[in-house]
């Protein structure tokens, strides 16, 4: 268990949340990925032992970690190899657009035999790598919460909009209880101006998969993955509920291109939606108005 974090304690419990650590073993899919590194780097010293899947070589490893090369595709081998692990934080695929059929192979085959794995296997937690696309159609003027529609801006975005659709599915049949965190931009620094809303830091990432790990209250749970920004994108008040605490403000950490304003392809599609390029991508160019229906019965 997470130690001394009370669920949605104050600020002295986020203090503890900052700092805890997690007794479980663990399974990370894409650990050898920008980052799962990232990821693995934030997290040493604070998780017990670390097995890491995938097909590129995560080397070098740590002392808490270990290594076999699988093939998400492949659910016999991700089942015999998840077996034993108290839990699965799923990174591993595409995190860009590809043809449609390489997305639903690796990102909506994979992430399924990654639910149907940990249900074969016993185990009942699972953290998810999400992704902002999953509502990159709302502008940048909205604040979208996670009870609000989702609008993906991409095949990518429809991939995750699956991910997080399976875990509800298989908290159902299976009592597997999933965060799955919409990361915004994940790395050591924001390198552009759309950075300076959606960054998340490697340690707030980590403190997010520990909540994702150990929260009693998580069933099939999404919240956004962002450090402290000025920009208000998202409502992520569930992340706050769960007691999330971001550490790193984002202009603090901002790279100087951060705030050089940036030439779009299609600026009237890209500046204007949170998804920005994804959106643009074989977009047409006029920007189109949803309309939001209410039940009013
Ligand atoms: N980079 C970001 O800021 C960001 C933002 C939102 C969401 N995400 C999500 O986080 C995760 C990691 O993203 P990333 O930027 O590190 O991507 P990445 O491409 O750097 O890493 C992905 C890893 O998955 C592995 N992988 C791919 N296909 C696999 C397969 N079939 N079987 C096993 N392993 C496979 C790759 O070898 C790689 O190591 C992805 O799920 C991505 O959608 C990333």
């Amino acid at each position: 268990m997470i130690s001394d974090v009370p669920p949605g304690s104050g600020p002295a419990g986020a203090e503890a949340l900052a700092a805890a650590t997690s007794a479980k073993s663990i399974v990370l899919t894409g650990g050898s990925g920008n980052v799962g590194r990232v990821l693995r780097r934030a997290l040493t010293g604070r998780i017990a032992a670390v097995h890491i899947l995938d097909v590129v070589d995560p080397s070098p490893l740590a002392e808490h970690e270990s290594w076999s090369s699988i093939d998400i595709t492949d659910l016999a081998a991700l089942t015999a190899a998840v077996e034993g692990a108290d839990a699965i934080v799923h990174f591993a695929g595409y995190p860009n657009e590809r043809a449609a059929e390489d997305m639903l192979r690796v990102n909506v085959l994979g992430t399924h035999n990654v639910y149907e794995a940990a249900a074969r296997a016993g185990i009942g937690r699972v953290v998810l790598a999400s992704s902002n696309h999953v509502t990159g159609f709302y502008p940048r003027d909205a604040s979208v919460g996670v009870e609000d529609q989702m609008r993906p801006d991409s095949l990518y975005g429809l991939s995750k909009c699956w991910g997080e659709l399976e875990a509800g599915v298989y908290f159902e049949k299976a009592g597997i209880r999933t965060l799955a965190i919409r990361i915004g931009n994940a790395g050591e620094r924001p390198f552009d101006p759309r950075g300076l809303a959606v960054w998340i830091s490697p340690r707030d990432l980590a403190q997010l998969v520990l909540i994702g790990l150990e929260h009693p209250e998580i069933d099939c749970t999404t919240v956004y993955g962002v450090s402290a920004t000025d920009a208000a994108w998202w409502d992520n008040s569930v992340a706050t509920a769960l007691g999330y605490r971001p550490q790193d403000r984002t202009v603090d950490f901002a790279a100087p291109e951060a705030f050089q304003p940036k030439v779009s392809p299609l600026p009237e599609v890209t500046d204007h939606f949170q998804g920005a390029g994804f959106c643009a991508l074989g977009h047409d160019g006029a920007v189109r108005r949803r309309r939001v229906w209410r039940n009013r019965s």
